[in-house]
């Protein structure tokens, strides 16, 4: 059994899960707006994988007996500015990410290791998240205002098939 503490801490992350599938839904929308295609199809798989974590801290609560709480969810944005700007957006959302697996993380090892496993392989994922994000900023920042440039990296994104196997 979770207790109430932990309870709360998996949900809360099951949340932030939740909010990272609507956050880049709403970014993969604006994308395709803007006939970024490649970068909407990545940002749509990228919002596919995040509800599979979510679904997977689901799974663990109810394996655990507890209780699921979904929460309201807050809206998004239509608009992200550029594509460097939206990638920025991305992985600043990313550090947050890790920032909450990793607050997680610390509390469960003192309180119960399986809880603190199961997070553990989240917080390894993030290494992986954070570093695509960073990878894409970094080439956006290298195009600059090189439209020809943006295409080629927008088309590289859109080759982007299924989404990754789930970790976290
Ligand atoms: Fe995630
Ligand atoms: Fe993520």
């Amino acid at each position: 059994m979770l207790n109430d503490q932990l309870q709360k801490l998996v949900n809360n992350l099951i949340q932030i899960e939740h909010v990272s599938t609507t956050l880049y839904l709403a970014m993969s929308a604006y994308m395709a707006n803007q006939n970024y295609t490649g970068m909407a199809k990545w940002l749509r798989l990228q919002s596919d994988e995040e509800r599979t974590h979510m679904l997977k801290l689901i799974d663990y609560v109810t394996d655990k007996g507890g209780t699921v709480a979904i929460q309201e969810l807050p809206a998004q944005p239509n608009q992200f500015g550029t594509p460097l700007e939206t990638f920025k957006k991305v992985l600043k959302h990313e550090q947050f990410v890790t920032d909450s697996y990793r607050q997680a993380y610390n509390y469960a090892l003192q309180e119960d290791p399986q809880t603190a496993l199961i997070i553990q392989d989240f917080l390894r994922e993030q290494i992986d998240e954070e570093a695509q994000a960073q990878t894409i900023v970094d080439r956006l920042t290298i195009a600059g205002d090189n439209q020809a440039a943006i295409l080629v990296l927008d088309q590289e994104l859109g080759q982007r098939n299924v989404a990754p196997a789930a970790g976290g």
